[in-house]
């Protein structure tokens, strides 16, 4: 699938207006740093700034992340870097973060993340992969306390096998898929449009094909994590959905 630069990405929110708006005004508020990059993802990568992880998130990765007593963490699918930062700022000193990205989505994205990493007190801690994320999942050393997995949406599937068949989640290890809700267009996701996506697109009917592409696939993801008897699952409706897996037993 193409990333288009010359489009806004949005998606409709799963919550009636105003829900998110209240559940961020009543979660504790991000560090400044993440402040910042939500900024700078505003101001640098409006196209996709849809695309980049909430303040609510932020502060959920991060509890998460301490509550798993965490000291390895996988992230694929870096962005400008928000979640990142949040999980680093969660794990002790000499806690690690590998994230990867190969910046498909959008180029200037990797400056914003390189330069919050640099300017962060727990930048140390992470080290950005730049590469294709299957090819990376099929060689990064395990295993990790918590991956969360946050880039194309289509090879959710894969990724889910090359975690498991690589046992890149540790025995007690947190799994976290982003967005499995995909603005609620999974429980009726659209037929296939059989429109040829191109840059010639029409920018709107490329929206709607590329959003009606993605839902399939989440929506045969779910159901074959659900029914997967090595692991449990939960679907939280945590800004777009969010599903953590374990492994069963
Ligand atoms: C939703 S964003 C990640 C947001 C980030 N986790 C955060 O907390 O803000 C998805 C990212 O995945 C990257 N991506 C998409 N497909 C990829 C692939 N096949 N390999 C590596 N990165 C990919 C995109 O370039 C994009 O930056």
């Amino acid at each position: 699938m193409l990333h288009r630069k010359d489009i806004v990405f949005t998606k409709p929110p799963i919550f009636r207006p105003g829900i998110e708006e209240y559940a961020t005004a009543h979660t504790s508020p991000v560090a400044g740093e993440l402040h910042q990059i939500q900024q700078r993802t505003q101001r640098e990568c409006p196209q996709w700034a849809d695309i980049a992880s909430t303040s609510i998130q932020a502060v959920f990765l991060g509890m998460l992340v301490s509550l798993a007593q965490a000291r390895n963490v996988l992230e694929v699918g870096t962005f400008t870097g928000h979640g990142a930062v949040a999980m680093a700022s969660a794990l002790p000193a000499d806690g690690k973060v590998i994230t990867v990205d190969s910046f498909v989505a959008d180029e200037q994205a990797r400056a914003v993340a390189k330069s919050a990493f640099d300017a962060s007190p727990h930048g140390h801690k992470i080290r950005l992969v730049e590469g294709d994320a299957l090819d990376v999942l099929g060689e990064v050393n395990g295993p990790f306390d918590i991956i969360f997995v946050d880039a194309d949406k289509p090879n959710y599937q894969r990724y889910f096998d090359r975690i498991m068949q690589r046992r890149l989640l540790s025995p007690h290890g947190l799994l976290i898929f982003d967005n499995t809700l995909w603005g609620g267009a999974v429980t009726d996701p659209p037929p296939a449009s059989g429109v040829e996506l191109d840059r010639t697109t029409d920018a709107d009917e490329w929206l709607r094909a590329m959003r009606g592409d993605w839902a399939r696939h989440l929506a045969a993801f779910n159901a074959s994590i659900t029914a997967d008897p090595r692991v449990e699952n939960v679907l939280l409706t945590v800004r777009d959905g969010m599903t953590l897996i374990r492994h069963a037993g």
